[in-house]
Order: structure tokens, then C-alpha cells, then sequence
């Protein structure tokens, strides 16, 4: 005999291939349509494919704009994202429609931050040369002169956005001997500062900035924060790191600082327009790049995955749900 669990298994689109335990846990509960191969789809391409879906799980490489939305069937009543960041949901539209949208804070705060880090000491440690340099056979041996880099310790970290991962990155920053500056919309509690000093003014910060990383959201507020006329505020030869999103860096501008030695190194996690990111990045000797590996342990993604079905699972049986964003 079916159980009137199974009967009453909502139907849920999986817009991309998930770990293994999370398709499995989806399956379980849901009537869910997986994408077994990965392949990427167009805002319209997943509305084609709600067809009939009660709810989407999807992802942050989803460009979920507002005729995305629209096209979307009635049926859909949730996007749940699994990703912390929203952007790439036209979330206007959505609340117009009555949508609820869910995201995956906490659980990936210290994966990110970790990369974080990694860009750090890779831009300021001249990782990726060396690596190049060894893959290419063009090393010849130790000498006193080669790919010196800089210290992280002593330097000052200026963090732009100190929610849960700007602090992660700070409390990593600060085992390394760096001295934190931030910004945020608020200034923070002392347990939460732990000593950091705090500017009001974003701009102001910048000339503390040896290394500057940013942790804020993608909005119209930080779309190409880092421009030409920020970058001449920062410290001659400071190193800049990106986590967050692409779109935070007018990515001419900082090339061109790069390229001028104005800025000493760039660690990149995330590109505006990724995957297609600026060429010029990747011909630059001074840039470290990673393919937005923030979260990208399975750990974490499997913690994103189960967090995004809790939020589902407290949708579809009218309990409270942990990470509403609308
Ligand atoms: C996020 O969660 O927003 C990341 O960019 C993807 O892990």
C-alpha cells in the first residue's frame, strides 16, 4: 500500500547536479527532477522545466530575472537557493509574485573564509608564478632573489562587510599577526569587533588597506565599488581580495592597476560575467584565480544542499522557515 506521505511528495526541480546525499535526500521527499548532467540552464530554460513543480531548488549560477520569474508556472510557489547570496534572483519580482525565497547562511562561512585566506597568502606569496613556473619547466632552482612576496603578518586587512564571513576572515587574519580594519552598516558589539577598528566611512578606510577583502552582498550600493578613484585612495602596492561577487570590481580599473603596479596583487574567487571572466586577469603574472571555490568543499556543499531542503521541508509543511529571505 502507498503511504500518504508518498501520495502527497510535493514536486521540486533541481536546477543543477547536487552532491550525491542531497539528490538522495530530495528524492526521498520530493517528486524531484534532477539535471543528472549538469547541464547550465537559461532563466527560461528553468521556467520550461517548472513546468508543474511545486518548488525549485536552484543555484547561484541561475540568472533568475524578473522575465525568468514571470515565466515561471503557477504551480511554483518557492525558489529555495542553495547559496548564501541572492543576487542572481530578481527578488522584486518574486515578492511580486508572492514567492518565498530561501538562501544558506552560516553553513558556509568558514569554507569561504578559508579561501578567503588562500587568496590572500596566494596573491601576496606570488603562488600563482610559482606554480606556473613549475608546471612549465622553467625552474632552474632555489635563489635568493626569486618570487619574493610579502608578509600577511603586520599587515592591515580592511574588510568591507563584517557579517558572518568578514568575521571568520577577520579571526583567521588575526592568527596570521594582521591588524583588521572594517566596514559595515553598523558598527559591531566589542565581543563581536574583537579589537578591530571600525570606519564609518568606507572610503576612509581604504588608505588602512594593505590587503583590502570584501565580504558584502552584491547591490546596486556595491555594484563597482572598487573603482579607479577608491584605488588611488588604497596604500601603493595593497593587495585586493574578492569572495563575494564579481560585480563589486570594476575589473578595468583594477587591471589597469594591476598592470601599472599600483596594486601589487589581486586574489580572485569571483568575476562579473563569470564564467567569462575579463581576459586580461588571467594573462596578469600578479593575479591569484580560483573558479568560485568559496564553498566548495563537501562538507559544505552537502550542508548548503541539506539546509536549502530544511527550509523546503519547513515551506511545503507550514512550519517556520530558518532562512527566509522573502
Ligand atoms: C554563495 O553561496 O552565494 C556562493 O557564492 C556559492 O557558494
Amino acid at each position: 500500500m502507498q503511504s500518504s506521505h508518498a501520495v502527497a511528495r510535493p514536486s521540486l526541480l533541481l536546477t543543477r547536479k547536487l552532491p550525491d546525499a542531497v539528490e538522495a535526500r530530495a528524492a526521498r521527499d520530493y517528486r524531484a527532477v534532477l539535471n543528472t548532467d549538469d547541464t547550465p540552464l537559461s532563466g527560461a530554460e528553468i521556467a520550461a522545466r517548472a513546468s508543474g513543480m511545486d518548488g525549485i531548488l536552484c543555484c547561484a549560477g541561475d540568472r533568475l530575472d524578473a522575465a525568468a520569474i514571470a515565466a515561471l508556472p503557477d504551480s511554483v510557489r518557492i525558489l529555495a537557493t542553495f547559496s548564501v547570496g541572492t543576487d542572481h534572483i530578481d527578488l522584486a519580482a518574486a515578492r511580486a509574485r508572492g514567492l518565498t525565497v530561501t538562501n544558506t547562511p552560516d553553513v558556509l562561512t568558514d569554507a569561504t573564509a578559508d579561501i578567503a585566506l588562500l587568496l590572500m597568502l596566494g596573491a601576496a606569496r606570488r603562488a600563482s608564478e610559482g606554480e606556473r613556473m613549475i608546471r612549465a619547466g622553467s625552474w632552474t632552482g632555489w635563489t635568493p632573489t626569486q618570487l619574493m612576496g610579502t608578509h600577511l603578518g603586520g599587515k592591515r586587512l580592511a574588510i568591507l562587510g563584517m557579517g558572518r564571513i568578514g568575521r571568520a576572515v577577520a579571526e583567521r587574519a588575526r592568527a596570521f599577526g594582521m591588524a583588521i580594519h572594517y566596514h559595515n552598516r553598523s558598527r559591531l558589539t566589542p565581543d563581536l569587533e574583537q579589537g578591530a577598528t571600525f570606519h564609518e566611512d568606507a572610503e576612509a578606510m581604504l588608505e588602512h588597506a594593505d590587503l583590502l577583502s570584501f565580504h558584502c552582498p552584491a547591490t546596486k550600493e556595491t555594484t563597482h565599488w572598487l573603482n579607479a578613484a577608491r584605488i588611488e585612495r588604497l596604500p601603493r602596492g595593497a593587495i585586493v581580495v574578492n569572495t563575494a561577487r564579481g560585480a563589486v570590481v570594476e575589473d578595468a580599473a583594477l587591471i589597469a592597476a594591476l598592470r601599472s603596479g599600483r596594486i601589487a596583487a589581486a586574489g580572485l574567487d569571483v568575476f562579473e560575467g563569470e564564467p567569462n571572466l575579463n581576459p586580461a586577469y588571467r594573462d596578469l603574472p600578479n593575479t591569484f584565480l580560483l573558479p568560485h571555490l568559496g564553498s566548495a568543499t563537501v562538507e559544505t556543499r552537502n550542508a548548503m544542499g541539506f539546509r536549502a531542503l530544511d527550509n523546503l521541508d519547513a515551506h511545503f509543511n507550514k512550519r517556520q522557515i530558518r532562512d527566509k529571505v522573502i
